[in-house]
């Protein structure tokens, strides 16, 4: 077994004083840790540079992977279904991701889902605080617990958080679950309810 050395970092990867559309362009030839080498590209979060609100996933999934941006597999159609009945515009929120490269197993023809390590969501990080620190929203939301703990640190959980706003100096931040996981649920129709609860709920805080 070799030995897996500490990742450097996204950090050495971000340009000083840019502009989102520069930072996105040097997080393309991102190499802060190795999920690069087997993904097809790095995912970046897309939406308006002013967006009051940035929701934030885990990382990009097999077709985010393959089409370059986020929240377009069925997660993402389920998202964009939720925000809508709630009352939000998908084009109005910005949606990032605490780890910009899909990480995966390969099972015959299929990439399977890998869930990121604390490490790779810390080597990613410099991304997603870029992001916060340049769209400066009134509200972050954590789709899932590796988001929540990208966003708040590794002892963050979302039932702790869902339905609560945390005040931070420059933001607010709430958390719900993960789309994929309502998709995953057993009971779906009530995993889909709590979760149009939560929106609904973080819709009634915003002004958009
Ligand atoms: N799941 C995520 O967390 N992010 C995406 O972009 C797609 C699926
Ligand atoms: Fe860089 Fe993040 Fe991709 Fe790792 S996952 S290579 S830190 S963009």
């Amino acid at each position: 077994m070799g030995t897996t050395a500490k990742p450097v970092g996204a950090a050495e990867f971000v340009p000083a004083d840019a502009d989102l559309d520069t930072v996105r362009a040097a997080a393309a030839g991102c190499r802060g840790c190795d999920l690069y080498r087997n993904a097809t590209q790095t995912v970046f979060g897309e939406g308006p540079a002013d967006a009051s609100v940035v929701m934030v996933g885990e990382q990009p999934g097999d077709q985010e992977d393959t089409q370059g941006q986020p929240f377009v597999g069925p997660a993402g159609r389920l998202l964009d279904r939720a925000l809508g009945e709630a009352g939000f515009d998908r084009e109005t929120v910005y949606l990032t991701n605490a780890v910009k490269h899909f990480k995966f197993a390969e099972r015959g023809k299929r990439r399977i889902h890998k869930q990121p390590s604390r490490t790779e969501v810390v080597a990613c990080s410099a991304w997603l605080a870029t992001e916060l620190e340049l769209v400066a929203p009134e509200l972050v939301v954590c789709l899932g617990a590796v988001a929540a703990k990208a966003v708040l640190g590794p002892s963050a959980t979302v039932g702790e958080l869902r339905g609560q706003m945390v005040q931070r100096p420059d933001y607010r931040i709430t958390a719900t679950v993960h789309p994929s996981s309502v998709l995953r649920a057993p009971d779906r129709k009530t995993a889909y309810a709590d979760f149009l609860d939560d929106l609904a709920y973080i819709r009634d805080t915003t002004r958009q």
